[in-house]
Protein backbone atom coordinates (compact mmCIF):
# COMPACT_ATOMS: atom_id res chain seq x y z
CA UNK A 1 0.00 0.00 0.00
CA UNK A 2 1.57 3.48 -0.78
CA UNK A 3 2.40 5.81 2.13
CA UNK A 4 2.24 9.36 2.55
CA UNK A 5 5.35 10.79 2.45
CA UNK A 6 5.09 14.56 2.88
CA UNK A 7 8.15 15.46 3.24
CA UNK A 8 9.02 12.95 -0.15
CA UNK A 9 12.42 13.84 -2.30
CA UNK A 10 10.43 16.15 -4.31
CA UNK A 11 8.81 18.34 -2.14
CA UNK A 12 12.67 18.68 -0.61
CA UNK A 13 14.12 19.59 -4.32
CA UNK A 14 11.24 22.24 -4.21
CA UNK A 15 12.59 23.74 -1.28
CA UNK A 16 16.12 23.73 -2.52
CA UNK A 17 14.87 25.38 -5.87
CA UNK A 18 13.03 27.81 -4.09
CA UNK A 19 10.05 26.52 -5.83
CA UNK A 20 6.31 27.08 -3.89
CA UNK A 21 5.58 23.31 -3.95
CA UNK A 22 6.19 19.92 -6.00
CA UNK A 23 3.46 20.97 -8.26
CA UNK A 24 6.43 22.51 -10.03
CA UNK A 25 8.55 19.43 -11.12
CA UNK A 26 4.80 18.31 -12.92
CA UNK A 27 4.54 20.58 -15.20
CA UNK A 28 8.29 20.70 -16.08
CA UNK A 29 7.90 17.12 -16.74
CA UNK A 30 5.10 17.62 -18.80
CA UNK A 31 6.02 20.80 -21.11
CA UNK A 32 9.69 18.48 -22.09
CA UNK A 33 8.01 15.21 -22.32
CA UNK A 34 5.42 17.06 -24.64
CA UNK A 35 7.82 20.15 -26.15
CA UNK A 36 4.94 22.19 -25.48
CA UNK A 37 7.39 25.35 -25.26
CA UNK A 38 7.76 27.80 -28.29
CA UNK A 39 9.75 30.99 -28.63
CA UNK A 40 7.23 34.54 -27.59
CA UNK A 41 4.20 32.00 -26.90
CA UNK A 42 1.80 33.27 -24.34
CA UNK A 43 0.44 30.50 -21.58
CA UNK A 44 -2.52 31.27 -19.73
CA UNK A 45 -2.18 29.11 -15.95
CA UNK A 46 -5.63 28.63 -14.65
CA UNK A 47 -5.90 27.71 -10.58
CA UNK A 48 -2.44 29.57 -10.37
CA UNK A 49 -1.69 30.06 -6.94
CA UNK A 50 0.52 29.71 -4.73
CA UNK A 51 2.82 29.88 -8.27
CA UNK A 52 4.70 27.01 -8.53
CA UNK A 53 3.47 26.75 -12.08
CA UNK A 54 4.03 29.89 -12.75
CA UNK A 55 7.63 29.59 -11.65
CA UNK A 56 8.22 26.86 -13.96
CA UNK A 57 6.95 28.52 -16.93
CA UNK A 58 9.04 31.71 -15.79
CA UNK A 59 11.85 29.46 -15.74
CA UNK A 60 11.14 27.63 -19.00
CA UNK A 61 8.82 30.09 -21.46
CA UNK A 62 12.04 32.14 -22.08
CA UNK A 63 11.82 36.42 -21.68
CA UNK A 64 9.90 36.76 -24.94
CA UNK A 65 7.18 34.52 -23.16
CA UNK A 66 3.69 35.78 -22.15
CA UNK A 67 2.61 34.32 -19.15
CA UNK A 68 -0.49 35.30 -17.32
CA UNK A 69 -2.45 33.39 -14.08
CA UNK A 70 -6.34 33.42 -13.01
CA UNK A 71 -6.74 31.93 -9.48
CA UNK A 72 -9.69 32.93 -6.77
CA UNK A 73 -7.19 34.32 -4.26
CA UNK A 74 -3.69 36.51 -4.80
CA UNK A 75 -0.39 34.43 -5.56
CA UNK A 76 2.30 36.53 -3.92
CA UNK A 77 5.07 34.09 -5.23
CA UNK A 78 3.73 34.96 -8.82
CA UNK A 79 7.47 35.90 -10.79
CA UNK A 80 7.94 39.57 -11.26
CA UNK A 81 7.87 38.43 -15.43
CA UNK A 82 4.03 37.02 -14.87
CA UNK A 83 0.78 38.67 -14.55
CA UNK A 84 -2.06 37.50 -11.99
CA UNK A 85 -6.28 38.38 -12.42
CA UNK A 86 -7.27 37.52 -8.92
CA UNK A 87 -11.15 36.12 -9.78
CA UNK A 88 -13.58 33.45 -10.79
CA UNK A 89 -12.47 31.69 -14.13
CA UNK A 90 -15.98 31.50 -14.48
CA UNK A 91 -16.78 35.03 -14.54
CA UNK A 92 -16.24 36.34 -18.38
CA UNK A 93 -14.99 39.38 -17.31
CA UNK A 94 -12.36 37.69 -15.29
CA UNK A 95 -11.73 35.52 -18.59
CA UNK A 96 -11.61 38.98 -20.90
CA UNK A 97 -8.77 40.46 -18.37
CA UNK A 98 -6.73 37.39 -18.97
CA UNK A 99 -7.03 37.74 -22.76
CA UNK A 100 -6.25 41.73 -22.33
CA UNK A 101 -3.18 40.91 -20.42
CA UNK A 102 -2.14 38.18 -22.81
CA UNK A 103 -2.69 40.29 -25.75
CA UNK A 104 -4.19 37.65 -27.88
CA UNK A 105 -4.97 34.34 -28.07
CA UNK A 106 -2.73 32.08 -25.61
CA UNK A 107 -0.25 28.74 -27.68
CA UNK A 108 -0.80 27.01 -24.46
CA UNK A 109 -3.52 26.73 -21.42
CA UNK A 110 -2.52 24.82 -18.31
CA UNK A 111 -5.64 23.98 -15.42
CA UNK A 112 -4.77 22.71 -12.17
CA UNK A 113 -7.66 24.43 -10.88
CA UNK A 114 -8.85 22.37 -7.54
CA UNK A 115 -11.89 22.70 -5.45
CA UNK A 116 -11.85 23.02 -1.68
CA UNK A 117 -12.32 19.23 -1.24
CA UNK A 118 -15.88 18.72 1.10
CA UNK A 119 -14.97 15.51 2.26
CA UNK A 120 -17.74 13.84 0.39
CA UNK A 121 -16.48 12.18 -2.35
CA UNK A 122 -19.03 12.47 -4.52
CA UNK A 123 -19.88 15.70 -4.52
CA UNK A 124 -15.91 16.65 -5.05
CA UNK A 125 -15.52 14.35 -7.76
CA UNK A 126 -18.83 16.73 -9.84
CA UNK A 127 -16.83 19.89 -8.53
CA UNK A 128 -13.85 18.17 -10.10
CA UNK A 129 -15.85 17.65 -13.14
CA UNK A 130 -17.42 21.35 -13.27
CA UNK A 131 -13.64 22.84 -12.74
CA UNK A 132 -12.72 20.39 -15.87
CA UNK A 133 -15.56 21.40 -18.27
CA UNK A 134 -14.94 25.35 -17.34
CA UNK A 135 -11.28 24.71 -18.33
CA UNK A 136 -12.30 23.54 -22.05
CA UNK A 137 -14.83 26.27 -22.11
CA UNK A 138 -12.31 29.15 -21.76
CA UNK A 139 -9.90 26.99 -23.94
CA UNK A 140 -12.90 27.83 -26.75
CA UNK A 141 -12.66 31.37 -25.93
CA UNK A 142 -9.20 32.20 -25.33
CA UNK A 143 -6.80 29.24 -27.28
CA UNK A 144 -5.73 29.37 -30.71
CA UNK A 145 -6.37 27.03 -33.11
CA UNK A 146 -3.88 24.35 -32.76
CA UNK A 147 -3.07 25.38 -29.48
CA UNK A 148 -2.57 23.19 -26.59
CA UNK A 149 -3.54 22.35 -22.82
CA UNK A 150 -2.68 20.65 -19.84
CA UNK A 151 -5.50 20.18 -17.50
CA UNK A 152 -5.39 18.15 -14.13
CA UNK A 153 -8.00 15.33 -13.83
CA UNK A 154 -8.49 12.61 -10.93
CA UNK A 155 -9.81 8.77 -12.09
CA UNK A 156 -13.67 9.13 -11.45
CA UNK A 157 -16.90 8.13 -12.20
CA UNK A 158 -17.76 10.95 -14.54
CA UNK A 159 -13.88 10.79 -16.41
CA UNK A 160 -14.87 9.50 -19.33
CA UNK A 161 -17.27 11.71 -20.30
CA UNK A 162 -14.95 14.68 -19.66
CA UNK A 163 -12.32 12.81 -21.68
CA UNK A 164 -14.81 12.60 -24.87
CA UNK A 165 -15.80 16.41 -24.18
CA UNK A 166 -11.77 16.84 -24.98
CA UNK A 167 -11.46 14.61 -27.60
CA UNK A 168 -14.01 16.31 -29.25
CA UNK A 169 -12.02 19.79 -29.14
CA UNK A 170 -8.88 18.13 -29.92
CA UNK A 171 -6.77 16.48 -32.65
CA UNK A 172 -5.13 14.16 -30.27
CA UNK A 173 -5.30 14.15 -25.86
CA UNK A 174 -3.22 11.36 -24.19
CA UNK A 175 -3.68 10.47 -20.19
CA UNK A 176 -0.84 10.92 -17.76
CA UNK A 177 0.31 10.29 -14.88
CA UNK A 178 3.64 12.40 -13.47
CA UNK A 179 6.52 10.73 -11.75
CA UNK A 180 5.83 13.15 -8.61
CA UNK A 181 2.45 12.73 -8.38
CA UNK A 182 2.04 11.57 -4.95
CA UNK A 183 2.34 7.27 -5.00
CA UNK A 184 -1.63 6.31 -4.51
CA UNK A 185 -3.14 9.38 -5.35
CA UNK A 186 -5.60 9.65 -8.30
CA UNK A 187 -4.48 12.89 -9.82
CA UNK A 188 -3.33 12.30 -13.43
CA UNK A 189 -3.17 15.30 -16.18
CA UNK A 190 -4.93 15.05 -19.83
CA UNK A 191 -2.25 16.68 -22.52
CA UNK A 192 -4.35 17.67 -24.91
CA UNK A 193 -3.01 19.27 -28.34
CA UNK A 194 -4.21 20.35 -31.45
CA UNK A 195 -7.06 22.56 -30.58
CA UNK A 196 -9.74 23.01 -33.34
CA UNK A 197 -12.71 25.24 -32.73
CA UNK A 198 -16.38 24.10 -32.75
CA UNK A 199 -17.59 22.98 -36.18
CA UNK A 200 -20.68 24.92 -36.69
CA UNK A 201 -23.75 22.77 -36.64
CA UNK A 202 -26.08 22.77 -39.96
CA UNK A 203 -29.82 21.84 -39.81
CA UNK A 204 -30.18 20.61 -43.04
C1 LIG B 1 -3.75 22.83 -6.63
S1 LIG B 1 -3.92 24.55 -6.55
C2 LIG B 1 -2.93 25.08 -7.91
C3 LIG B 1 -1.44 24.99 -7.66
C4 LIG B 1 -0.65 25.74 -8.70
N1 LIG B 1 -0.74 25.08 -10.00
C5 LIG B 1 0.80 25.85 -8.33
O1 LIG B 1 1.64 25.28 -9.03
O2 LIG B 1 1.13 26.54 -7.36
C6 LIG B 1 -5.54 24.78 -7.18
C7 LIG B 1 -5.98 26.22 -7.29
O3 LIG B 1 -7.18 26.29 -8.06
C8 LIG B 1 -7.84 27.48 -7.67
N2 LIG B 1 -9.22 27.48 -8.17
C9 LIG B 1 -10.20 26.58 -7.94
N3 LIG B 1 -11.33 26.93 -8.56
C10 LIG B 1 -11.08 28.07 -9.25
C11 LIG B 1 -11.86 28.93 -10.08
N4 LIG B 1 -13.15 28.67 -10.36
N5 LIG B 1 -11.28 30.04 -10.60
C12 LIG B 1 -9.97 30.33 -10.31
N6 LIG B 1 -9.18 29.53 -9.54
C13 LIG B 1 -9.72 28.43 -9.00
C14 LIG B 1 -7.74 27.43 -6.14
O4 LIG B 1 -7.95 28.71 -5.57
C15 LIG B 1 -6.30 26.90 -5.95
O5 LIG B 1 -5.40 27.96 -5.70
Amino acid sequence: MAHYQPQDKYFKRAREQGLPSRAAFKLSELLQRYRLLRPRMRVLDLGCAPGGFLAVLARMAGSEATIVGIDLVACPLAPSKTAVVIGDVADPAVRHAALDLLGGRADLIISDMAPKLSGIRARDEARCEELLALALQTAAEILKPGGAMIAKAFMSGDFARTLAAFRARFGSVDIVRTAATRPGSRELYLVARQFHPAVAQCDN
